[in-house]
């Protein structure tokens, strides 16, 4: 009998974690790979990630993903953090430097890689929602140079601090359909799936074909927002490529390694 024992061992720290397609992902991208590791599902409820990352430091795990809602109170256990990390605010990802263990952020490429072929008519930006995604999307509108980012969000004074913090524009939320904007991406929980599906996050006035729709949400992969856009012509890319990207660039982190886009993207939709 052939005995499977990994030398490796990775995992997603979150709760709930349900859903995650996390795991999918890099055990089909180990397979591929033929590296010898396993990456499991580590749901921890919040006033357990003290004890959780405490006994993560003493055990041989090489690299873990970090996702809501510990992506910032995360931050308290490790030792460094990426300029990445940093400038997001929060952390996504786990690795060890020799014996520091190190939080970067792949949120800001999953959110910038997926827009970058298609970014160069893109003059200005208005981002949706000021929660958890909207720190990675600032930083990763801004590393694609994009010059006038705006946000908008119900609560004003959230996307006001987050203005102010990154150098944007802030927007009141009922003129958000008054302006043109290139690119419009939401990171609002409007649209997702269960009560709140129904409900589209922009005012589609000014929406046209040289709009870029995107949609951090995957859960539906067409979401009501992603639906009108496509009837007036736009462009559009689901919150399935953020996903990925995120992914990519975490699988990339601890194995130096790529993974092939397309057929990495063609596992996630077969499982959504
Ligand atoms: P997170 O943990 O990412 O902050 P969230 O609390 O569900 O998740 O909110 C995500 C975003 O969706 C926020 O920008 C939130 O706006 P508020 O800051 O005003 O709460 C936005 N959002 C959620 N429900 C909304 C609704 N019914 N109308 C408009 N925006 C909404």
């Amino acid at each position: 009998m052939n005995v499977f024992k990994p030398e490796k061992l990775f995992g997603i720290i979150g709760y709930p974690l349900g859903h995650s397609m996390s795991p999918l992902l890099h055990n089909w991208g180990f397979a591929q790979k033929d590296i010898n590791a396993v990456y499991m599902a580590w749901p921890t409820a919040p006033e357990k990630i003290a004890d959780f990352m405490n006994a993560f430091k003493t055990l041989p795990i090489s690299g873990a993903s970090v996702t809501i809602p510990h992506k910032i109170s995360v931050m308290d256990y490790i030792d460094e953090l990426t300029i990445r990390a940093k400038g997001v605010g929060a952390v996504n990802t786990l690795y060890w430097e020799q014996d520091k263990l190190i939080g970067d952020n792949t949120d800001t490429a999953g959110c910038s890689e997926p827009l970058r072929p298609h970014c160069d008519h893109v003059k200005n930006a208005l981002l949706l929602g000021a929660g958890g995604a909207s720190r990675a999307a600032i930083v990763g509108l801004k590393s694609l140079q994009i010059k006038e980012i705006s946000i908008t969000n119900r609560t004003k004074s959230k996307a006001d601090d987050l203005a102010e913090e990154f150098g944007i524009s802030s927007l009141d939320w009922k003129k958000r359909g008054d302006e043109h904007y290139d690119l419009i991406i939401n990171s609002t929980s409007l649209g997702m799936s269960g009560d709140k599906q129904e409900l589209n996050p922009m005012i589609m006035d000014n929406v046209d074909k040289k709009t870029i729709a995107y949609d951090l949400i995957y859960n539906p992969l067409e979401t009501i927002f992603l639906k009108e856009a496509k009837a007036k012509g736009c462009k559009t890319l689901s919150g399935i490529e953020m996903f990925l990207h995120q992914g990519l660039a975490q699988f990339k982190i601890w194995t130096g390694l790529d993974l092939d886009e397309l057929r990495a993207r063609e596992l996630l939709l077969e499982h959504l």
